[in-house]
């Protein structure tokens, strides 16, 4: 396997935290679009991954659901992401998938920057916020400790540039490169059987670049990519790293968080596909009997 060189890459920002606190409003807000309004009931229900520019660079985020049956979507997201945004309602506080969505980043060794949003209500309490946060070990840079912080309004559009500009230089620290050299792989966020189209998976490329044609196997599923589809619905030839894209070609669905790799011949991705089936069939029925 060709080591390639070490390049720069766009930074993935999970956006967490409890239900209705503004997560999805505060990526409305960062890409100008409004898919809140075309959600059932105002609820996410699914992970959305989205590529933003701030300065001239990409930044990728992911959205995820607040509400409390959507736990492994959220521990997905914090598995996948480089910086966990944590929007806390400033009329609300902490609340359950707040502390949820904490103990995911720090499970998964992700540095956390709070979004206290809606400090334009008149009950908003951005203070209580910061003290309720402290008894999670999150302490703001403001009180001598070393988690960023920024006080905004998804709705009425303040602060959200300091959101973006604070993101973007602690991606600088963090240093996060990859390279476009080798087979690619990366992570199935979601996936879904279309009725049209057949298996579509949402992936996030962590290293190479997926093209179509290339041949993949993700968990018991594997096939050649058909076509890959942005996040705007528009087909593009390839994906490089930290680039979420849909991909068309699949054998069947396959599960979401399983990593995905691309191999050379397809006949590969076909055996350790089926190899992979064959286990799972096993463990099956040996959980059956036993
Ligand atoms: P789930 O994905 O279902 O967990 O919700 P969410 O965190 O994505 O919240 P969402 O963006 O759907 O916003 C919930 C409600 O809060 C919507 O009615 C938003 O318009 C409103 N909202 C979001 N941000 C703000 C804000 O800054 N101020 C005020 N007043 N309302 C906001
Ligand atoms: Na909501
Ligand atoms: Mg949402």
């Amino acid at each position: 396997v060709p080591q390639g060189e070490a390049e720069w890459r766009a930074p993935v920002v999970t956006v967490m935290g409890h239900v209705d606190h503004g997560k999805t409003k505060l990526l409305d807000r960062i890409r100008e679009t409004n898919v809140v309004a075309k959600e059932a009931g105002g609820i996410t229900q699914h992970i959305g991954a989205y590529r933003a520019q701030v300065d001239n660079k990409f930044v990728t985020f992911i959205d995820t659901p607040g509400h409390e049956a959507f736990t492994a979507m959220r521990a997905r997201g914090a598995g996948v992401t480089d910086i966990v945004v944590l929007v806390v309602a400033a009329d609300d506080g902490v609340m359950p998938q707040t502390i949820e969505a904490i103990d995911h980043a720090k499970a998964a060794h992700v540095p956390i920057v709070v979004a206290i949003n809606k400090i334009d209500r008149a009950d908003a309490d951005p203070n209580r916020v910061m003290q309720q946060l402290s008894e999670y070990g999150l302490v703001p840079e403001a009180w001598g400790g070393d988690t960023i912080m920024v006080e905004l309004s998804a709705l009425q559009n303040l602060g959200v540039d300091d959101l973006l500009e604070q993101l973007v230089v602690l991606a600088e620290v963090l240093e996060l490169t990859s390279t476009k050299v080798g087979r690619a792989k990366g992570v199935v966020l979601e996936a879904n059987l279309d009725p049209g189209r057949g298996p579509v998976a949402t992936v996030i490329v962590k290293q190479g670049v997926l093209r179509v044609g290339s041949n993949l196997v993700a968990g018991p599923a594997f096939g050649r990519v058909k076509a890959l589809i942005d996040e705007a619905g528009n087909p593009v030839h390839e994906a490089e790293p930290s680039t979420p894209v849909q991909v068309l070609g699949f054998s069947e669905v396959p599960s979401a968080g399983d990593e995905f790799r691309e191999t050379a011949e397809l006949s590969v991705a076909r055996q350790i596909g089926s190899m992979r089936e064959q286990r799972i069939r096993l463990a099956g029925l040996s959980a059956q009997s036993g």
